[in-house]
């Protein structure tokens, strides 16, 4: 069974998509680490987001997504670089890559490929980003959209980050959706049968109960 989860940044995908593969003992894809990843090979290279400079940082790019027991290692050239794509640079540049089509287009033949070969082994799969029930996975068993009120966005988003100013993540943040939703390689949007569930006043709980059950009715239906 493969259960995509999208939507913008802030809206929870990730805490909640991580929980909703543990309970149901599936695999997890975070696929916005991989376009992170990607932006930080582009700065490493020191490359500029352009489609001219794209196949230099692309046939450098060796990356990998390592289960583990608290979520997702990213390893780039062998090297773990979980906490360093979380830096405020890698996160401005993984919004200007992701806007690049042959970008996007390696990214989902590995998404694909990842989750294909989970399924194939009997797993069911959680992957979480903006475009995985529009592009990656149209004919997913369970498509979710969540969203939230950009300031509740911002203000998690700043818990999170420990030590950011929440006028300037919510700048930020709204910057992003409009490149995320604007930009014309697949931008964010809800896919028609995707089911949307506003967590602006939901508790996580709740948020990662109602995805569970959705995935049991679904099951149950034979959708499998
Ligand atoms: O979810 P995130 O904040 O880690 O995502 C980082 C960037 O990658 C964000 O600007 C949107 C982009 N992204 C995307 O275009 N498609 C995805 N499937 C996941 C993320």
């Amino acid at each position: 069974m493969i259960i995509a989860i999208d939507g913008p940044a802030g809206s929870g995908k990730s805490t909640t998509a991580r929980a909703v593969a543990r309970r149901l003992g599936f695999f997890y894809l975070d696929t916005g680490a991989m376009y992170r990843a990607v932006a930080l090979q582009f700065i490493r290279q020191g490359l500029e987001a352009s489609l001219e400079a794209t196949p230099d940082a692309l046939s450098n790019l060796n990356m990998e997504m390592v289960p583990g027991a608290d979520g997702l290692t990213v390893r780039l050239s062998g090297e773990d670089v979980s906490d360093l794509i979380r830096t405020p640079e890698v996160t401005a540049m993984s919004s200007r890559v992701s806007q690049l089509e042959p970008v996007r287009a390696r990214m989902v033949e590995e998404q694909r490929r990842m989750a294909e070969s989970e399924s194939a082994e009997g797993r069911g799969v959680v992957l979480e980003g903006r475009d995985i029930g529009t592009v990656v996975f149209p004919n997913a068993e369970l498509k979710v959209f969540l969203t939230a009120d950009l300031r509740v966005r911002a203000a998690r988003r700043t818990a999170q980050m420990g030590d950011g100013e929440e006028g300037a993540v919510r700048k930020e943040m709204a910057q992003r959706d409009r490149n995320d939703s604007t930009r014309e390689a697949s931008p964010l949007r809800r896919a028609p049968d995707a089911v949307e569930i506003d967590t602006t006043s939901i508790s996580f709980a709740d948020q990662v109960a109602q995805i569970v059950a959705l995935a049991g009715e679904r099951r149950r239906k034979g959708r499998v």
